[in-house]
């Protein structure tokens, strides 16, 4: 099992406004949405974790949250109640509010550090609802477009170079011809990409190989950066892990790295986070009164999941089986495919860390074609009747 948790943690951005003070402490509030964004977030991890064969995870749950807010935007009934019980916020509104201001803080930031950019493309014989429309662009600031999908190959392309522009070419091909069909109806897609630099940086030159338990009994060498520093810190006892904070350049954000007790206590540290999320930990950090002595290994991880099982496991299976109306003008859609492609690389001068979220949207069979014409052979004795109206006027049969 490896030893460190990492959480690159985007909910402290939720504190951007007071950049002020950003590394001298926690004046960051703790909103309701960050603790349910939190809370979403520590559960998909532990699932992804569990279902990873690799073990090594990158993920921004963030943006599956995101997408999963918008699509239940064109939902009604079960499917809504599903996803607004896996944001956990307390209803639906609150949730749609918190999406939206939430979306507005993330994709007017810097783009020098923080991308966050959301895009819809409705496939061309088909058209969004007005009220999709306008809830994609004004609300979560989305880009809408019309797209080919009767093309597979060529659809995947547009949204490659999409991919690649808005990372800076960290992730080039998250999608491929096969993550199309011509029933495609339409996909909705989230990036979040950020690249931050270490308040201070780690010296190159104190990096070297040290020792990297990979379970209680057997180890690797990895290139291990090393610094002495003043940074925010905290034992949790019952979580059975000790934390730090190591914050970066940009106004409000940071790394925390959660370090288990055991060698091997990873998973139990993943579930107990899973149920309680991180941050009031992350809220419990403090100067320990001392330096801080830090190694920790250089790393890039990459990850792509498809998301799918991992949504029922939470609850979220409506969107794959029931009909949502108000997305595609006339044409039911359910979701076939979700799923993540995410990064991060780990050096002396900082993090980089991007995902791309996808969800695409097929059309029912119930709308999509008109229903065959019901065949109606009058091919034996039957009955009649003419009517006004509700009075019958007359009635016979006919037999031969
Ligand atoms: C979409 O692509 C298909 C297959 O290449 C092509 O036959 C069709 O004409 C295209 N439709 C539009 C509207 O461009």
């Amino acid at each position: 099992m490896l030893r460190i948790l990492l959480l690159v943690s985007l909910s402290i951005a939720f504190a951007v406004e007071e950049d002020e003070f950003f590394f001298f402490g926690h004046e960051y509030k703790r909103t309701e949405l960050g603790d349910a964004v939190d809370k979403a977030s520590m559960r998909l991890l532990k699932d992804l974790y569990e279902s990873s064969e690799d073990k090594n995870v990158i993920t921004s749950p963030l943006g599956v949250l995101t997408l999963l807010s918008l699509y239940s935007t064109g939902t009604t009934g079960k499917i809504k109640e599903e996803i607004v019980n896996f944001l956990g916020l307390p209803d639906y509104k609150k949730m749609t509010e918190s999406y939206k201001s939430l979306t507005e803080k993330f994709t007017e930031m810097n783009p020098e550090f923080l991308t966050m950019a959301n895009k819809v493309y409705v496939a061309s014989r088909y058209e969004l609802t007005d009220e999709f429309t306008a809830v994609a662009t004004r609300d979560y600031h989305s880009e809408v477009q019309a797209l080919n999908f009767t093309n597979p190959s060529e659809a995947a392309k547009i949204i490659n170079e999409w991919a690649d522009q808005k990372t800076r070419g960290n992730i080039k091909n998250p999608v491929d011809e096969n993550t199309f069909s011509p029933d495609t109806a339409a996909a909705l897609f989230n990036i979040i990409f950020f690249q931050g630099h270490w308040h201070v940086p780690f010296e190159k030159a104190d990096t070297v190989d040290k020792k990297f338990q990979l379970s209680a009994t057997e180890s690797v060498q990895k290139p291990t950066m090393h610094l002495v520093q003043s940074l925010f810190y905290h034992e949790d006892k019952e979580l059975g892990a000790r934390m730090v904070e190591l914050p970066y350049k940009e106004p409000g954000f940071r790394m925390v790295v959660v370090l288990p007790d055991a060698m091997d206590g990873l998973p139990a540290v993943l579930d107990k986070l899973a149920q309680k999320g991180v941050l009031e930990d992350v809220f419990a950090m403090s100067p320990p009164g001392q330096d801080v002595d830090i190694d920790m290994p250089k790393f890039e991880v990459k990850s792509k999941f498809n998301l799918k099982d991992v949504l029922v496991k939470e609850g979220v299976s409506s969107i794959f089986n029931q009909q949502a109306e108000g997305i595609v003008k006339g044409q039911g859609v359910e979701v076939s495919e979700v799923f993540q492609e995410a990064f991060v690389k780990v050096d002396e001068e900082g993090a980089t860390a991007g995902a791309f979220t996808g969800l695409v949207l097929v059309a029912t069979s119930s709308l999509s074609e008109p229903p065959p014409p019901l065949p109606f052979k009058v091919d034996r004795p039957f009955l009649y009747a003419i009517l006004h109206q509700d009075t019958v006027l007359f009635a016979g049969t006919y037999t031969h």
